[in-house]
C-alpha cells in the first residue's frame, strides 16, 4: 500500500476532510470528559522543525502523548539536517525509526523531496506556501460555531501568503466562495489562483472583500522568512487591518479567524481578538484536535 502524506488539503478527499472535522470535535468531547483513549500507543512522531513554533509544536506533541504515543521533538539546528545532510537520507532514516512524521520548513519543494523518501506518513505543519494543519482547525471551528461551511463566503485579508493559499484549497474542498483582498504584488500562487479561477475572487479592496462574508480571516504582513522584508511589508499592507469597523460589512453573524501570533495595531486592531465575533482562541485550541483526528486517520485510518 502506497503512504499517504499530507502534504496540502488537496492530499485528502473532501469526504475524508468532512471526517477529519467530525473526529476532531469526537476527540475533542472524549478529551473533555476525561476518558482516556489511547490508539496509538507505542507510536512515535517526529516534529522537524526549521522555523519556531509555539501552537504547532505544543499541539503535536501534546497530542501524541493524550493518544498514548511518544513525539520527539527535532530542531534543524541540533540535527544533521542544519548541517547539510540530504532531506532523501533524513527521510530514509527517520522513516525507518518513527511511525510518523511532520516537518515545519522553508520551502515546499524540501517537504515534497522528504515525503518522496519517507515510508512513514508526512504532516505538512507550514511551509512558505502552504499551511494546511490550519486549515483543518479552522473548518472545525466554524463547524462549531455555525455549521457547516458549504455555500458560504469568506474574506481573506492581507498577504497571499501560505494562510491564504491553503484557503484557496480549502474553498475548493470544503466548497465555499472566496473573496481575497491583497496589495498589488502580494497575490496568492498564481497557478493556484488558475486552479481554483472558478471559487475565488481577488480584489484590491477591503470593503468588497468583506461585503456580506460569514468568515473573516487574516494573517501578519511578513511572514517567518521574510523578516527583511518587514518595512516595505508594513508600508504596502497599512490599509490592510482587520477592524470591529471592517466587521460592520461582513455578515451580522461572521466569524473572525487569526492562525495567530498577531500583531495588534498591524494586520489587527488593538481589540480585534476580543471582539465579539473572534473565535481565534477556539480556533487555536482546535489545533490539538485537529491534528489528533488528522494523525489517528494517517496512522489507523478511518474508527466510524
Ligand atoms: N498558527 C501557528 O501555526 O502557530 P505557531 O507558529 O505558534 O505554531
Ligand atoms: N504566515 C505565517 C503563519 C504563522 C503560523 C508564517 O508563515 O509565519
Amino acid at each position: 500500500m502506497t503512504t499517504r502524506h499530507f502534504l496540502t488539503l488537496q492530499d485528502f478527499e473532501p469526504a475524508e476532510l468532512d471526517y477529519i472535522i467530525q473526529r476532531g470535535i469526537a476527540l475533542k468531547a472524549k478529551q473533555a470528559s476525561g476518558e482516556i483513549y489511547e490508539p496509538l500507543r507505542a507510536k512515535v512522531l517526529a516534529m522537524i522543525f526549521e522555523k519556531s513554533s509555539t501552537r504547532t509544536r505544543v499541539s503535536f506533541e501534546s497530542g501524541m502523548a493524550q493518544l498514548g504515543g511518544q513525539a520527539l521533538f527535532l530542531s534543524s539546528r541540533d540535527t544533521q539536517l542544519g548541517r547539510g545532510e540530504p532531506v532523501e537520507d533524513s527521510a530514509r532514516v527517520l522513516s525507518r525509526m518513527v511511525d510518523i512524521i511532520m516537518i515545519r520548513t522553508f520551502s515546499h519543494e524540501t517537504l515534497e523531496r522528504f515525503a518522496q523518501f519517507s515510508d512513514v506518513p508526512v504532516i505538512n505543519a507550514l511551509t512558505d506556501d502552504y499551511h494546511p494543519c490550519q486549515l483543518l482547525a479552522d473548518m472545525q471551528t466554524y463547524y462549531e460555531h455555525r455549521g457547516s461551511i458549504r455555500g458560504k463566503t469568506v474574506a481573506w485579508i492581507g498577504d497571499g501568503n501560505n494562510m491564504c493559499n491553503s484557503y484557496i484549497n480549502a474553498a475548493s474542498s470544503y466548497d465555499f466562495k472566496l473573496r481575497v483582498a491583497c496589495p498589488k504584488g502580494y497575490e496568492p500562487l498564481k497557478s493556484l489562483c488558475e486552479q481554483h479561477a472558478d471559487r475565488i475572487f481577488i480584489t484590491e479592496s477591503l470593503e468588497e472583500a468583506v461585503t456580506g462574508a460569514d468568515l473573516v480571516a487574516t494573517d501578519v504582513w511578513a511572514s517567518m522568512g521574510q523578516e527583511e522584508e518587514a518595512k516595505i511589508r508594513a508600508a504596502a499592507f497599512k490599509p490592510y487591518q482587520v477592524s470591529p469597523a471592517l466587521m460592520q460589512h461582513a455578515a451580522p453573524d461572521a466569524l473572525f479567524m487569526h492562525c495567530l501570533p498577531a500583531h495588534r495595531g498591524e494586520e489587527i486592531s488593538e481589540t480585534m481578538l476580543d471582539h465579539p465575533c473572534s473565535v481565534v482562541w477556539d480556533e487555536a485550541e482546535n489545533r490539538l484536535h485537529a491534528q489528533k483526528a488528522l494523525m489517528e486517520f494517517l496512522l489507523n485510518g478511518r474508527v466510524d
